[in-house]
């Protein structure tokens, strides 16, 4: 099965490619290197011994995105590529906008034009804001976002379900992660943030490292069992096989699939840090510091629909996602 895979050189792309690769599909990968390295292609081809076909360029660009469906016979389209800092979204709106909604609108207009009618969008359970209660279900309300950047993915979830409604003999699937954390076993592909690291896993594994001094927990005060923020961390190869299941099962069915992709379990911020600690063999510094503002205090999903209709559940642990991570940082302390 031929796949245009949007983003495929990022963190979440990158391992979906190998698992791909590795279930004999076909990955065709469209980057623009905005926030990812070329060397994730010689990592994908070290691990699979086939290198996709990538072409760089922008999904913004209909000329471009024209052109790679021209040139092979697409069945599906996975679609990473997009930014996806929370707080550079409040700075930079407009860019956050154009590239996360204007580039999905671009993109299903080729996919249109193309007569490619299935599309898996990588969607966020920020798009659920602050739930009302725990576990959330694929049909909790959304569009209580507190950002652009969850707000973008909220709004693409809107004009690809309006799509939909307008050619209902499309698949279009939102995959809604939680929080995708971990790194290929192999300790040769994981996440490689630009500049100081926004999220609470690459943040730990850059102190372990010795890149940083120590982690700042944001808040002890949340009605949670320690008091630090609880949340649904899934191991990015759980995501990666997730996107496999979900096209086999629903990428050629007509009608507008929805799932949360995480693993029922909630994890405080102080677990996450023990588990690490464990994995790297010392105690990881850190200090208690005010809460981050936009932060909630629990949030962790459903996994039932996704049990249920794709017979597909997370399989991997806290301690290997930690494990993983820390493979990965301490053979690559500079990232890629
Ligand atoms: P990432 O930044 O590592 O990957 C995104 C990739 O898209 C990058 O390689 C980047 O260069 C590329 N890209 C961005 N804009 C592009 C454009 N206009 N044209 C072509 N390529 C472009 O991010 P990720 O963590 O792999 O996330 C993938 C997707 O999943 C994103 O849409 C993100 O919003 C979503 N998501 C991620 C998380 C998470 O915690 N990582 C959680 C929920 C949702
Ligand atoms: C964040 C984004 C969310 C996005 C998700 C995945 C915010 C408000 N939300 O979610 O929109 O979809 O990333 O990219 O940014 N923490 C610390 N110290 C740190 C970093 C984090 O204590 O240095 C804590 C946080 O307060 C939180 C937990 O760790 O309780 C997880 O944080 P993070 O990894 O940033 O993910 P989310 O906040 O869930």
């Amino acid at each position: 099965m031929k796949v245009l895979v949007t983003g495929g050189l990022g963190y979440i792309g990158s391992h979906t490619c190998v698992q791909m690769l590795n279930a004999g599909m076909e990955p065709i990968i469209v980057d623009n290197l905005c926030n990812a390295k070329i060397a994730v292609l010689d990592r994908i081809e070290a691990l699979t011994n086939i290198r996709p076909q990538f072409y760089q360029g922008d999904i913004r660009d209909e000329t471009f995105l024209d052109d790679v469906f021209s040139k092979h016979a697409i069945q599906s389209v996975i679609h990473f590529a997009g930014l996806k800092a929370v707080g550079e979204s409040v700075a930079k709106p407009l860019e956050y906008y154009d590239n996360n909604v204007n580039g999905s609108l671009v993109l299903a207009r080729a996919m249109r034009t193309a007569g490619v009618k299935s599309i898996i969008f990588s969607s966020s359970a920020t798009v659920y804001g602050d739930p009302e209660s725990v576990p959330i279900t694929e049909s909790s309300s959304v569009g209580a976002t507190t950002n652009p950047y969850g707000r973008s993915k909220y709004m693409v979830e809107g004009c690809l379900t309006d799509f939909y409604q307008s050619q209902p003999d499309w698949s279009v699937t939102f995959a809604r992660y939680f929080n995708p954390v971990g790194a290929h076993p192999s300790g040769t592909m994981g996440e490689d943030p630009q500049g100081i690291p926004n999220n609470l896993m690459p943040f730990i594994a850059q102190v372990a490292v010795g890149r940083r001094d120590k982690l700042s927990i944001f808040g002890d005060d949340y009605a949670t069992p320690d008091g630090t923020g609880v949340r649904d961390y899934i191991h990015v190869m759980d995501v990666a096989d997730g996107h496999l299941v979900a096209l086999n099962r629903v990428g050629q069915k007509a009608g507008l699939h929805i799932y949360n992709l995480g693993t029922g379990k909630g994890s405080s911020v102080i677990e996450m840090l023990d588990a690490f600690s464990q994995a790297c063999g010392k105690p990881v510094p850190y200090e208690i510091c005010p809460r981050r503002p936009g932060d909630i205090g629990a949030c962790w999903a459903s996994t039932e629909k996704a049990e249920k209709q794709l017979g597909w559940k997370a399989t991997r642990s806290v301690l290997e996602m930690t494990a993983d991570t820390w493979h990965w940082q301490s053979k690559n302390p500079q990232g890629y």
